[in-house]
């Protein structure tokens, strides 16, 4: 918390107003986003009312927080926290000794992460709106830095992690979550297609492979990896894969969006491939939409004392 929002709290306290407390971190800071982020704050400033229902984000939240190997007093960073669901756990992990803190660049899904921090009466959790790309913690300050359901989209993965291990105590953990290039029928097959008409969306993910994840955390300078791989894939119906459709209008970091630069022709001609190759898929069971997950683990060097 600036010294700014501090003031401003023990200001709005001493009013009476505790009420207004979790607004306080939100009112006094703005973040300057680029167009790229500024989209995927809206995208999930929309989402965040029903975010909460996704059982899929809160499952990979779980298993990448039991990967973690988290004990008392641990200090945890959570990277884009959303609505809390990686914060939460950890806090009730570490207990008093520890502490959690939860960065996001949604005010919404922060909005909804801190009714339910305040709900559960965790005191050992703070959230901030902050960009997980240039945070700026102390070095050597926190035990994990764990990212769950959103590590792919950062900008600079390679940096990111570089940044990130700064703020590792020596010996701590990074984690985070990541698709595999097979994941997603809807996504691969529109990139598919997409590619055909000249549009790269770059979703050949640097982290869409063990061995990608793998090399991605090496570069950046991390020993002991790690990469668990684990399926969360199942059947779904025609109806629900022609809806993956909305996908190829997700924001992409080097593309503003890719939809805009093709003519309505091509637009159209695009979904009835998409359509038609979805069709191709149909089973007795439906349509396999792969969920190939990485958890992967990197750990900062034990004389790795950041200066
Ligand atoms: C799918 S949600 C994941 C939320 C949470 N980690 C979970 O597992 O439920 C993606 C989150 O990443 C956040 N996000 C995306 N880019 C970010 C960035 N550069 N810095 C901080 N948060 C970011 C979004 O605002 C959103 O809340």
């Amino acid at each position: 918390m600036t010294e700014v929002s501090r003031l401003l709290k023990a200001f709005i306290m001493s009013l009476g107003f505790k009420k207004q407390l979790h607004l306080i971190p939100l009112m006094a800071k703005q973040l300057e986003l680029n167009d790229y982020k500024q989209q995927i704050a809206d995208v999930y400033n929309r989402r965040s009312h029903n975010y909460d229902e996704s059982e899929w984000h809160l499952r990979i939240a779980h298993r990448l927080v039991e990967y973690a190997r988290i004990s008392p007093p641990h200090n945890i960073l959570d990277i884009a926290t959303g609505t809390a669901h990686v914060a939460i756990e950890v806090a009730q992990i570490v207990g008093s000794s520890g502490k959690v803190v939860g960065v996001d660049i949604s005010t919404e899904m922060l909005s909804v992460a801190r009714r339910k921090v305040e709900a559960l009466s965790l005191s050992n959790v703070e959230l901030q709106l902050a960009d997980a790309e240039t945070l700026n913690f102390p070095a050597n300050s926190f035990d994990r830095i764990l990212c769950a359901n959103a590590f792919p989209l950062m900008t600079d993965m390679e940096a990111t992690l570089r940044q990130w291990m700064r703020f590792l105590k020596p010996n701590g953990l990074v984690g985070f979550h990541a698709l595999a290039d097979t994941a997603l029928v809807g996504v691969v097959i529109w990139q598919k297609i997409f590619e055909k008409y000249g549009v790269s969306r770059e979703l050949s993910e640097p982290t869409g492979t063990v061995e990608k994840c793998h090399n991605l955390l090496e570069r950046a300078g991390f020993e002991a990896i790690e990469i668990k791989t684990e399926q969360y894939g199942s059947y779904i119906s025609l109806e629900q894969a022609k809806q993956r459709w909305s996908v190829s209008s997700y924001p992409a970091p080097k593309l503003f969006n890719p939809l805009s630069q093709l003519s309505s022709e091509q637009l159209e001609q695009i979904k009835a491939e998409f359509d038609a190759q979805l069709e191709a898929l149909v089973t007795e069971q439906g349509i396999w939409n792969d969920g190939t997950s990485f958890f992967a683990f990197g750990r900062k060097g034990v004389d790795n004392i950041t200066h």
